[in-house]
C-alpha cells in the first residue's frame, strides 16, 4: 500500500462540489500536490482563489486536467498526474454526483440530471486504472485507496435516517441514492488483493448544509461520526466539515484512510434529539 507524504500525488474527481472542494483546499494548505479533473477549471481555480489560496501554491502544488468523467484518457491523465514515468496517485477521493431535478411525480419527485453518474464514475475510473496497470505493471505494486462520498438512507444493515427525514430519503431520493448503492459496491468489489484499489472507504453524510467555505464548517472534531453497524443519526452536516473530516482521517492521516477501508462511515452533526430541542426553540 502507498503512505501518503506532501511529495505524493492525491487524484481528486468532483472537486468543484462543497465537501471535496474544502477536502482540496485543506489538502493544498498542508503542502500536498493534487491532480484534479474539471469540467470548467476557471470554476476551480476561482473556487480555491476564494478560499484564500495563493495562485502560486495552485501553480506549484496543483494539476487541472479539463475533461469529463466518461473521458477514460483526462482520467488516466488525473492518476498518472499527466507524467510519462505512470506515477500513480497514492489516493483518490471522489464526491461526483449529479445535480438534483426536480420532477413531475408524486413518488419519484427528485432526480439527478444523470442518474447513474456515482457508478458512471467508478466503472470509470476502475476501467483507467487497469489500462496503467496493464501498460506499466509495476505500478500496481502501489495502487491508490479510494475514498467516496456517498449517503446515508440506503444500509441495508440499519436505519441511519432520523424519522422525520425517512419518506424523503426512502421515498424522495430513490433514485440518487439507487446510484450510491451501485458506487458503494463497485468500489468494495475492486478493492484489496488483485482489486483496481489497496483499499476503499464509503463517506456517508446526512444532508448536506453550507458550501465549501473551510471557514463555515463547526469543525471535523464535532461530528458525530459512526460506522453502518452503529451509525450515527443526526439529520444535517456541513459540506466544509466531510471534508475536512476526509482531509484529516484519510488525506493525512499517513496510511491512505486504511483504518476504515471497507468501512461505511456516518457523518452527522445533530443528533435526533439535539435536532429536536434546536427546533423546539425555535417554535
Ligand atoms: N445534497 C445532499 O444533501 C447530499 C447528501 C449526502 C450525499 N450527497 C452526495 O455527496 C456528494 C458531494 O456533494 P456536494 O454537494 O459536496 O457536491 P456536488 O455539488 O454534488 O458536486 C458534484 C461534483 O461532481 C462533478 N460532476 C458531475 N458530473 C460530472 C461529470 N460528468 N464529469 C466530471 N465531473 C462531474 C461536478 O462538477 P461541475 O462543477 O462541473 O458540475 C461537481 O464537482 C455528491 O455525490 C452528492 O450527491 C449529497
Amino acid at each position: 500500500m502507498s503512505i501518503a507524504t506532501t511529495q505524493q500525488q492525491i487524484a481528486f474527481f468532483g472537486a468543484t462540489g462543497g465537501c471535496t472542494n474544502a477536502c482540496l483546499v485543506h489538502t493544498l494548505n498542508a503542502g500536498f500536490h493534487a491532480t484534479t479533473l474539471a469540467r470548467t477549471p476557471s470554476k476551480l481555480t476561482s473556487m480555491l482563489l476564494a478560499q484564500g489560496l495563493a495562485q502560486s501554491t495552485l501553480d506549484s502544488q496543483l494539476t487541472i486536467v479539463k475533461g469529463d468523467i466518461s473521458d477514460i484518457s483526462a482520467i488516466k491523465s488525473v492518476l498518472t498526474n499527466n507524467s510519462a514515468t505512470f506515477q500513480v496517485a497514492s489516493q483518490i477521493i471522489s464526491g461526483i454526483g449529479g445535480a438534483p431535478k426536480i420532477q413531475k411525480s408524486l413518488r419519484r419527485p427528485v432526480t439527478v440530471d444523470n442518474p447513474e453518474i456515482c457508478a458512471t464514475a467508478t466503472k470509470n475510473i476502475v476501467q483507467a486504472l487497469q489500462e496503467i496497470y496493464e501498460a506499466q505493471p509495476s505500478t500496481a505494486q502501489h495502487k491508490p485507496s479510494i475514498t467516496v462520498i456517498s449517503s446515508t438512507g440506503i444500509s441495508d444493515v440499519k436505519e441511519d435516517v432520523p424519522f422525520g427525514f425517512r419518506t424523503l430519503y426512502h421515498v424522495g431520493l430513490a433514485t440518487p441514492h439507487k446510484d450510491k448503492k451501485e458506487m458503494e459496491r463497485l468500489v468494495l468489489e475492486n478493492s484489496g488483493a488483485g482489486g483496481a484499489f489497496c483499499g476503499a472507504v464509503i463517506v456517508r453524510p446526512s444532508l448536506l448544509t453550507g458550501d465549501q467555505s473551510v471557514k463555515g464548517g463547526k469543525g471535523w472534531g464535532k461530528l458525530k461520526v459512526g460506522r453502518e453497524e452503529e451509525p450515527a443519526v443526526g439529520y444535517t452536516v456541513h459540506r466544509a466539515d466531510v471534508g475536512e473530516w476526509i482531509f484529516e482521517k484519510v488525506v493525512k492521516a499517513g496510511d491512505c484512510g486504511e483504518s476504515f477501508f471497507g468501512q461505511k462511515v456516518t457523518l452527522t452533526t445533530l443528533e435526533f434529539d439535539l435536532f429536536q430541542s434546536e427546533i423546539a426553540k425555535i417554535a
